[in-house]
């Protein structure tokens, strides 16, 4: 490519066909909006300019994506690609090479996109197509006898003969600002939707003798518009296959690479193990030899190696540290951090909590706002009461503390080192270390007592 890089993105349409009060753009493919999907692919491209062409829905638009530095255009009538993209020329540079992407084809790859552009050097221009077994919906490539592309011909405005052409138009083309000034003011809408067709351009550019050059994605699903729910499930698919085939390239074996969702970024090291049916949000980073039962849903969280996670397990916001074992049907909530050894077990919930190395929450309990030491042991059915109405208070557990099942702990408190709570017991004042403490009514038996009988 010679000279700067600016590139547009089209994303005014309303998307009539998802049935949606949301305009198409800002709907969701793997917890990411679709335009978001393109604008992360072009990044790496370090365009001068990012020109988004907006129409329906421009506000949420616009704020959906203010932090890409883009700059947007308003298309106040979506009378067509074409007609969207000659909203930008005045502030395209003449010498620029303009990459035209559209928002609701989210899965292009940046390498796919480089390669494109590299096409374009003088009298040229780049179009990306690619051969497609259904072509139903799309734009058709026609070429000359000798293979040189002369137009392209919408479906809907397509011959019978025209329809049977499977290279299709995947809408992402690169072209030299200059050439699209010259062009996009002469387009018409005399056709079949009566719009200012984009495509039309090619025709133009056969005209004026510059040469249509094409490239080709590495996969078809990479140019996959989105115009519908069941495409953009279908689309939703394909992206999860690739990501689990990152990651089994990478050494993790998935028990089920189909029934894997990644909604961010997975890391793992060496022979992780990931079970059926995990959903992964955020930044998630796993150690070596970590495992991930059935069911488990794992937000931005850090597991270090050889950490056991059992089925039906949630970890949101958490750092869990070496040979560690949660649930199953553990939660552990923000600012959850786990040392070695330690042990979550079944309902269990962990807010705010740093649970020394070997120490264990087994069953039924909820520990928030608290430090844990060492090898400290709570017993089933144990609470942190950190909340007072108004405010959070911190429980403080030390070293080799036992709690024993079905005790309260009131906050803010200290139990000391070594000592042992009694079952049952509310404790609303700090402890010393290496105590017994007892706060629970006194059993009485009374010896000979009649049970009362029905009159
Ligand atoms: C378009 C192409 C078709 C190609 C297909 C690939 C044209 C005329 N047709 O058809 O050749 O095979 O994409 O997916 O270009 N948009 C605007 N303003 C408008 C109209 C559309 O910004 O006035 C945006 C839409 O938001 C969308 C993109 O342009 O992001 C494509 O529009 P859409 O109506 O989906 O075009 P297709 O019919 O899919
Ligand atoms: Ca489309």
């Amino acid at each position: 490519m010679n000279g700067q890089l600016e590139v547009v993105v089209l994303a005014a349409g309303k998307g009539t066909r998802m049935c949606s009060d949301k305009p198409k753009v800002l709907h969701h493919l793997a917890g990411k909006s679709f335009l978001e999907h393109v604008l992360d692919r072009a990044k790496p491209l370090d365009a001068t300019a990012t020109h988004i062409v907006v129409g329906h829905g421009a506000e949420l638009v616009q704020t959906e994506v203010a932090d890409y530095k883009a700059r947007f255009v308003i298309q106040a009538e979506q009378l067509g690609t074409g007609h969207a993209v000659t909203q930008t020329l005045n502030a395209l540079h003449d010498e620029s090479v303009v990459l035209i992407l559209y928002g609701d084809v989210p899965l292009i790859k940046t390498s796919t996109l480089g390669e494109l552009i590299d096409l374009v050097v003088s009298d040229t221009m780049a179009l990306l197509t690619v051969d497609m077994v259904s072509p139903k919906g799309y734009g058709r490539i026609l070429r000359d006898t000798d293979n040189n592309v002369i137009a392209i011909v919408e479906e809907k405005d397509a011959s019978d003969e025209q329809k049977c052409i499977t290279e299709v138009n995947t809408g992402v083309m690169a072209v030299r600002a200059r050439d699209l000034k010259r062009w996009l003011p002469a387009l018409s809408n005399s056709n079949a939707q009566g719009e200012y067709y984009l495509t039309d351009i090619i025709a133009m550019a056969a005209h004026d003798n510059i040469a249509v050059h094409t490239a080709q994605p590495a996969n078809e699903y990479e140019v996959l518009g989105i115009n519908n729910r069941a495409q953009q499930a279908q689309v939703e698919r394909f992206y999860q296959q690739e990501l689990a085939a990152q990651l089994m390239d990478a050494g993790v074996t998935l028990m089920d690479p189909s029934r894997f969702d990644c909604r961010g970024s997975v890391t793992a090291g060496r022979d992780c193990f990931i079970d059926i049916n995990c959903v992964f949000e955020g930044h998630v980073e796993l150690g070596n030899n970590v495992s991930i039962g059935a069911n488990c849903v794992i937000k931005d969280t850090q597991i270090a190696d050889h950490t056991d996670i059992k089925p039906f397990t949630m970890v949101d916001s958490a750092v869990l540290g070496t040979q560690c074992s949660v649930g199953p049907f553990a939660r552990l909530r923000e600012g959850t951090r786990l040392s070695t050894k330690a042990k979550i077990g079944n309902f269990v919930e962990t807010k705010k909590a740093m649970v020394g190395t070997g120490s264990k929450i087994n069953h039924l309990s909820y520990v928030g706002d608290a430090v844990l030491g060492a090898d400290v042991n709570i017993g089933a059915g144990t609470i942190t009461c950190n909340y007072d109405g108004a405010n959070k208070h911190q429980t403080n557990i030390e070293d080799n503390v036992f709690i024993g099942s079905n005790s309260a702990l009131v906050a803010p408190i200290t139990i000391g080192n070594g000592t042992t709570v009694a079952a049952g017991s509310t404790i609303t004042r700090n402890v010393e270390s290496d105590h017994l403490v007892m706060a629970r009514s006194k059993q009485k038996s009374i010896h000979g007592w009649v049970r009362p009988v029905k009159k």
